[in-house]
C-alpha cells in the first residue's frame, strides 16, 4: 500500500512561504535560515519554488530520488526541484498544456544548475529507446557546447552564463521528447575584448589553448601560454575546481553527439583562435603631412596569421583597419582612422565575429535538435535568464537586463492572479479582488514605443548632428521627468529637491525590486553597436564558408545604407516574442538565491538574501499568492488528514468526502470566513485556521497514539496472562495424568504379585488333581487295553478261521465248476473260434497296411515314380489302385495351380503327344523343350517391321524355316508365319512376303515316322495358292509348327480338321509334277546331319541319321 504522505509532514520551519504566520520578510527570512541550515534548499511560495545555491553537493538528486518524486502530487513530498519538474512534465503528458520552466536569480543563484536538473529529471521519466535516448543525449549535450562559449568566470560565478537562453523542448503525444529550439538572448561580447579585474574572457578560449593537442594549435598558429593574449585576463586564468582540458575534450565530444561534421569544428576552431590573433594586432601612430595622425599596425605578423586561417587577403584587413568609408547615396568618402579609432575597429571586429560566431552555433545546434515529425508537438520551455542586477555601476546591459527581468515579473503577476482567477472560476469560489503592484507603468516606461526609454534612445542614436551620451540624457530629462518611477538629478532639481547620492550622468528607475541607477556612458555606443563597413566587406571577402557566412553585409552586391536595427530595438523585440511565446504556456516558477558572495556552503548572508528577496519581489510573490486564500487541497486527503479530529468522521467516513469535510468544520466550529467550500476543494482563508488543524492534529495524534499505546498494552498483557493461564492449566494436567500414572502402576505391580502367588497355588493343586486323575484313567486304559486285546485276538482267531474255512469252499466250487463247463463246452470250441481268430488277423494287417502307407507316401510331384513297396501279395490290387488314385489326385493338384497360358501351353504339349507320341521318332526330344511360338520377336525386331505390318492377324509361331527346292534338295531359309486365318512365307532377309496361303487351302501335313524335321503342306488341289504346289519345309520346331497347324485346324469352325499323315513316304505336288519323297535311315558317314538328295524326277530321298 502507498503510504499518503504530505508537505506538512516532518516540515523544517515552513515547506510552503504561504503557511508562513505571521508573515513578514523578517520571518521570512528566518524560515529560509532555518531550512537552509538544515540542508533544505528547497521552499515553495504556493507552486513556486525557492531554490538556494548550496554550494555543494547533496544527495538529493540521485535517481531514487528521481523515483520518489515520480508521479507524486506537488504538496505530497517535501519542496524539492524534481516536484516542480515531475508536476510540469505530468501536466503536459496527461493534460495536453505547453509548459514553461523561467528559472530567474541574481549571477551565481543557480539558474544554470536548476535548468539543467530539470532537463535531467525530464530525461529520465520519459520514455526510452533508441531514438528518444539519441534525441535526450543531444538536447542535454547542446549544454557543455553552449557553456563553453557563452560562459566565463566572474567574480561572482565561475561558470557565469554571459547570455540569456530560452530553451523549447518538444515532446510527441506520449511524453517522449521529439526535439528542441533553442533562443539565446544578448550575449555580453564587451567581454571578448576586456574583462574586469577577477574574470575571465568566455571559457572556450581557455579550453582551446590547453586542452588541444599540440598538433591542433600548430594548425591553428597558437601558443599554449595563455599570456601571449592579449585578449586573455592573465590573472585569473586557472581557476580551481576548473579543469579546462578535460572541458575541452568534453565540449569536443558533445559537438560530436551534437551532430557537427569535422570541419564545422574546425572552421570554429579557427574563428576562436581567428579572435585570440585580433585582440594581438597593435597599431602606432605616423604623422601625415597634412598634420593628421594616422594608424598602423605595429607587428604584422599577426595579422598575417589570422588572414591565413580565415582566407583573407593580408592588405584588405590592413586597409580596413586604416581607413573608414563612409557612403551616403551616391557618395562615398574614405577618411583615415587615428590609433584609436582602430582600436575601436579591431575590437567591435572581435566582438562581432565572436557574438555571431555564437549566434551560429546556437542555429546550427537547433538544426541538429529540431524535432523531425512534423506532428503538433508538446512544448516545456526552460528559460535561464539572467537575474535583477544591481551594482555600483549599472551600464547598458544591466538596464537591458533589468527590463527583461521586470517584463517577466509582469507575466508572473498577470499569470499567477489568472491561474489564481481560473481556479477561483473552476471551484465556484468567489472572487475577492486583489490588491497588489503592477509594474507595467515601469514597462510601459522602457519600452513604450512613442517615449520610452529604450525609444528615446534609438532616436538619439539616428538623429543627425552630434550625440552624446549626454544629449541622450538631456532627452531623458525632458520626456521622462514626470514619470513616478524615472529620476534623475535635473528631473529632482526641477521639483526642488536635491539628491546628492544621484551623480549627473545618471538616471534611476525605481523598478519593482528596488531602485537601480544607470551611468549613461556608453549607451549610445553600445545601443549603436557599430562595425565599419570595409571590416565587414573584408570579412566577406574572406575565402572561408563561415566568416562569409557570419558576414553577410559585407556582400557589395547587397549594399543596404539602411542602419541595422540597434541592439535596443533587437532585444526589445525578442523579448516581446518571448513574452508571447510564455503567455501562451502554463508557467512554473523557479527562483533561485545566492545566499553569500563567497562561494562557500553553510554560509547564510542575511543582507544579501533579504536584498535578492526583495528584488526577487517574493513577498510580493507571497502576498499575491495569499491574497485569498493561502491553502486549498482536495476534499479527499483532506480528510484523510483531518478524520480523526471528530468523532464522527473518525476512524471511517462512509459519505462523500465533501459532507465529511463539512461535517469535520462544523464540528471543530471553525469559523465560516475562514474557509470557503469549492467544488473539490476546500480553500483555508488564514494559515492560522491551517495551523490550528494541524495543531489539533498533532495534539490528537498523541491521543491517539496514547489510546492506541494502551490498547496495545492491554492487550498484550491480557494475552501474556491468557497465556500463562492456559500453560498452567496444561502443566497442572500432564503433571495430575503423571502422578496418576505411577500411583497406578504401583497398584498394578502389587496387583500382579498376589494375583501371581495366588494363581500359583491353584495351579499346583489343580496340578495335583489333574495328575492323580490321570494316573487313573491311565491305569483304567492300559487295563481296557489289555482286556480288548485279548477279546480281539480270539475274535481274530474266529475270524480267520472262518476265511479258510470259506475260501477252500470258493476253490472248490470254482474247481468243479471248471470241470463242469469243459466239459460242456468242449464240443462248440472249434467251429467259432478258428474264423475270428482270422478276421482279426487280416483286420490288424489291413490297419498296418494302411498306417504304413500314410506314413510313407512320395512327393506331390506329377513325375515322381517313387511308391512305396508292395507288402502283401493279397493287397496287390489295391496297391495299384492306391497309386493311380495317388497319381491323380496330385495330379488334379498340380493342374489347379496353373495361370490360363501355362494351361494352354500344357493343352498344347497334350495335343503334341496326341498327334505324335510313339508315332515320331522325333517327338521324345520336343517333350522337355518349351513351346516359345514367336521365335523371331517380330513385334519388336524392328527389321521385321514391314512384315508384321503386312500380316493383319496375331502371328501364332515365327521362326526360320528351310524351303526344299526340289531340283536339288536344298533348302532356302524362309520365316514361317502361321495365323489363325494363313500361312504366309517370306524371305529371311528382307522380310518381304513370298507366299501367303489362306488356311482353308491347306488339306493336310506329311511328315516322316524319322527323327528329321522335313514336313510338307499339301494345298487344296484346283485352289489359287496350290498353283505353284505344295510345299516342302524342314524345321527345327515341327512338332511345334505341326501342333500349332493342327490346333488352329480344331478350333476353326468354317473349314475341316487338318489331317496328319505320318508315314516314312509320301507324295507332294510340285507345280504339275508329284514328287515321292522318301526317309530312309542314313549311313554313318551322312555324320548326324539330315540330308535331302534328289534321285531322280519323281524322288527325292532324304536320309536321316539312324537314333539310338
Ligand atoms: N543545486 C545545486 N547543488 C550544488 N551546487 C550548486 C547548485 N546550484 C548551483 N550550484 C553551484 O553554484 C554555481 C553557480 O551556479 P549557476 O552557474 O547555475 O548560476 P547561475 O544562476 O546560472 O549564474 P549566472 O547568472 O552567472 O549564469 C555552480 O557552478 C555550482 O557550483
Ligand atoms: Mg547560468
Amino acid at each position: 500500500m502507498e503510504v499518503k504522505t504530505s508537505l506538512l509532514d516532518n516540515m523544517i520551519g515552513v515547506g510552503d512561504m504561504v503557511l508562513l504566520e505571521p508573515l513578514s520578510e523578517d520571518s521570512f527570512l528566518e524560515n529560509l535560515k532555518k531550512r537552509f541550515d538544515h540542508s533544505e534548499i528547497y521552499t515553495y511560495i504556493g507552486s513556486v519554488v525557492i531554490s538556494m545555491n548550496p554550494y555543494r553537493s547533496l544527495p538529493i538528486y540521485t535517481p531514487d530520488k528521481v523515483e520518489e518524486y515520480r508521479n507524486r502530487n506537488f504538496y505530497e513530498l517535501s519542496p524539492h526541484i524534481y516536484a516542480l519538474a515531475d508536476e510540469a512534465y505530468r501536466s503536459l503528458r496527461d493534460q495536453d498544456k505547453d509548459q514553461c520552466i523561467l528559472i530567474t536569480g541574481e549571477s551565481g543563484a543557480g539558474k544554470t544548475e536548476a535548468s539543467k536538473l530539470v532537463m535531467s529529471y525530464v530525461a529520465a521519466v520519459c520514455g526510452k529507446g533508441q531514438e528518444v535516448n539519441k534525441v535526450k543525449e543531444q538536447l542535454l549535450q547542446s549544454n557543455p557546447v553552449l557553456e563553453a562559449f557563452g560562459n566565463a568566470k566572474t567574480v561572482r560565478n565561475d561558470n557565469s552564463s554571459r547570455f540569456g537562453k530560452y530553451m523549447d523542448i518538444e515532446f510527441d503525444f506520449k511524453g517522449d521528447p521529439l526535439g528542441g529550439v533553442i533562443s539565446n538572448y544578448l550575449l555580453e561580447k564587451s567581454r571578448v575584448v576586456k574583462q574586469p579585474r577577477g574574470e575571465r574572457n568566455f571559457h572556450v578560449f581557455y579550453q582551446l589553448l590547453s586542452g588541444a593537442s599540440d598538433d591542433t594549435l600548430k594548425k591553428l598558429r597558437l601558443h599554449r601560454d595563455v599570456s601571449k593574449y592579449n585578449y586573455l585576463s592573465l590573472d585569473s586564468a586557472v581557476v580551481s575546481g576548473l579543469d579546462d582540458a578535460a572541458n575541452f575534450r568534453t565540449v569536443r565530444n558533445a559537438m560530436q553527439i551534437v551532430g557537427f561534421m569535422e570541419d564545422e569544428v574546425q572552421s570554429v576552431l579557427q574563428l576562436v583562435a581567428a579572435v585570440l590573433k585580433l585582440g594581438n594586432i597593435e597599431f602606432k601612430p605616423e604623422s601625415r603631412c597634412n598634420g593628421t595622425d594616422e594608424s598602423r599596425i605595429k607587428d604584422k605578423n599577426d595579422l598575417k596569421e589570422m588572414c591565413e586561417l580565415l582566407g583573407i587577403e593580408q592588405s584588405v584587413l590592413e586597409r580596413a583597419f586604416s581607413y573608414r568609408t563612409v557612403e551616403a547615396k551616391l557618395e562615398k568618402v574614405s577618411t583615415t582612422l587615428n590609433v584609436a579609432q582602430a582600436y575601436y575597429a579591431r575590437d567591435a571586429l572581435a566582438k562581432n565575429l565572436y557574438s555571431r560566431l555564437f549566434t551560429w552555433l546556437v542555429t546550427r545546434i537547433n538544426e541538429s535538435i529540431k524535432a523531425q515529425t512534423k506532428t503538433r508537438h508538446k512544448v516545456m520551455g526552460v528559460l535561464d535568464i539572467y537575474g535583477f542586477e544591481i551594482f555600483e555601476d549599472n551600464s547598458f546591459e544591466q538596464f537591458i537586463i533589468n527590463y527583461c527581468n521586470e517584463k517577466l515579473q509582469q507575466i508572473f503577476i498577470e499569470l499567477t492572479l489568472r491561474e489564481e482567477q481560473e481556479e477561483y472560476v473552476r471551484e465556484g469560489i468567489e472572487w475577492t479582488n486583489i490588491e497588489y503592484f503592477n509594474n507595467a507603468v515601469i514597462c510601459d516606461l522602457i519600452e513604450n514605443n512613442k517615449n520610452g526609454i529604450l525609444a528615446m534612445l534609438d532616436e538619439e542614436c539616428l538623429r543627425p548632428g552630434t550625440v552624446t551620451d549626454e544629449t541622450f540624457l538631456d532627452k531623458l530629462n525632458t520626456v521622462c521627468a514626470e514619470h513616478q518611477h524615472f529620476e534623475s538629478r535635473l528631473s529632482k532639481n526641477s521639483k526642488f529637491l536635491t539628491d546628492h547620492s544621484l551623480p549627473h550622468n545618471c538616471f534611476r528607475i525605481q523598478h519593482y525590486a528596488g531602485k537601480v541607477l544607470y551611468r549613461v556612458e556608453g549607451f549610445m555606443d553600445k545601443n549603436n553597436d557599430l562595425l565599419y563597413r570595409d571590416l565587414s566587406q573584408a570579412m566577406y571577402k574572406a575565402n572561408h564558408s563561415l566568416i562569409k557566412q557570419l558576414f553577410p553585409e559585407g556582400n557589395p552586391a547587397k549594399v543596404n545604407l539602411k542602419r541595422p536595427p540597434t541592439a535596443g530595438f533587437q532585444f526589445r523585440a525578442s523579448v516581446s516574442t518571448l513574452m508571447k511565446n510564455l503567455q501562451t504556456k502554463n508557467p512554473n516558477y523557479i527562483r533561485c538565491i545566492k545566499p553569500n558572495d563567497k562561494k562557500a556552503p553553510h554560509i547564510f548572508t542575511e543582507s544579501l538574501i533579504r536584498h535578492q528577496v526583495r528584488y526577487l519581489g517574493l513577498m510580493e510573490n507571497v502576498r499575491v499568492r495569499r491574497a485569498g486564500y493561502a491553502f486549498r487541497q482536495t476534499y479527499e486527503p483532506c480528510l484523510e488528514r483531518y478524520k480523526m479530529l471528530c468523532k464522527r468522521t473518525w476512524p471511517h467516513w462512509r459519505g462523500r468526502a465533501r459532507e465529511g469535510v463539512e461535517v469535520l468544520m462544523a464540528d471543530l466550529q471553525v469559523p465560516a470566513e475562514e474557509f470557503s467550500y469549492g467544488r473539490s476543494k476546500i480553500f483555508i482563508r488564514n494559515p492560522r485556521t491551517l495551523f490550528f488543524l494541524e495543531e489539533r492534529r498533532r495534539q490528537c495524534l498523541q491521543d491517539l497514539a496514547t489510546l492506541i499505546q494502551k490498547i496495545y498494552r492491554g492487550w498484550k498483557c491480557r494475552s501474556h496472562f491468557l497465556l500463562l493461564k492456559k500453560s498452567q492449566i496444561v502443566v497442572a494436567a500432564w503433571y495430575r495424568r503423571y502422578a496418576q500414572q505411577k500411583k497406578y502402576q504401583r497398584i498394578k505391580s502389587a496387583t500382579t504379585v498376589v494375583q501371581s502367588y495366588a494363581r500359583g497355588w491353584q495351579a499346583r493343586k489343580l496340578l495335583r488333581e489333574l495328575k492323580y486323575q490321570k494316573r487313573c484313567e491311565e491305569a483304567a486304559t492300559t487295563i481296557a487295553a489289555y482286556w480288548h486285546g485279548t477279546q480281539a485276538r480270539m475274535e481274530l482267531r474266529r475270524l480267520k478261521q472262518e476265511a479258510r474255512s470259506k475260501h477252500a469252499v470258493t476253490v472248490i466250487w470254482a474247481y468243479w465248476q471248471g470241470t463242469k463247463v469243459r466239459r460242456e463246452y468242449r464240443k462248440f470250441f472249434r467251429a467259432h473260434a478258428g474264423k475270428k481268430i482270422y478276421d482279426f488277423t487280416i483286420q490288424r494287417i489291413m490297419q498296418k497296411y494302411f498306417l504304413g502307407l500314410r506314413n510313407n507316401l512320395p512327393s506331390m510331384s506329377p513325375i515322381d515314380k517313387n511308391w512305396p513297396a508292395r507288402t502283401y501279395l493279397f493287397l496287390d490290387g489295391a496297391h495299384a489302385e492306391l497309386r493311380r488314385i495317388f497319381h491323380l489326385w496330385r495330379c488334379k493338384k498340380y493342374r489347379s495351380q496353373f495361370t490360363e497360358e501355362r494351361k494352354a501351353v500344357y493343352e498344347e504339349k497334350l495335343e503334341a503327344s496326341e498327334i505324335f507320341k510313339d508315332k515320331k521318332a522325333l517327338y521324345p526330344s520336343s517333350v522337355s523343350q518349351p513351346f516359345k511360338g514367336d521365335y523371331l520377336e517380330i513385334s519388336k525386331n524392328p527389321k521385321y517391321q514391314k512384315l508384321n505390318n503386312a500380316v493383319d492377324e496375331k502371328v501364332l509361331l515365327a521362326d526360320v524355316v528351310n524351303k526344299i527346292n526340289r531340283a536339288n534338295g536344298k533348302g532356302t531359309a524362309r520365316i514361317f508365319l502361321p495365323t489363325k486365318k494363313s500361312v504366309v512365307l517370306a524371305d529371311q532377309k528382307t522380310g518381304q512376303v513370298k507366299a501367303s496361303v489362306p488356311l482353308p487351302d491347306l488339306t493336310s501335313v506329311s511328315v516322316s515316322t524319322q527323327s528329321d524335321g522335313f514336313f510338307a503342306l499339301k494345298l487344296k488341289e484346283g485352289s489359287a495358292s496350290a498353283v505353284k504346289g505344295d510345299f516342302l519345309l524342314s524345321s527345327e520346331h515341327l512338332i511345334e509348327i505341326i501342333t500349332k497347324l493342327h490346333r488352329i485346324g480344331a478350333t476353326a469352325t468354317d473349314r475341316e480338321q487338318l489331317s496328319i499323315d505320318i508315314s516314312d513316304e509320301f507324295l507332294v505336288q510340285f507345280k504339275q509334277d508329284k514328287v515321292c519323297v522318301k526317309f530312309v535311315q542314313g549311313a554313318p558317314k551322312n555324320g548326324n546331319s539330315v540330308s535331302c538328295k534328289r534321285k531322280n524326277n519323281r524322288l527325292l530321298e532324304v536320309s536321316v541319321p539312324a537314333t539310338a
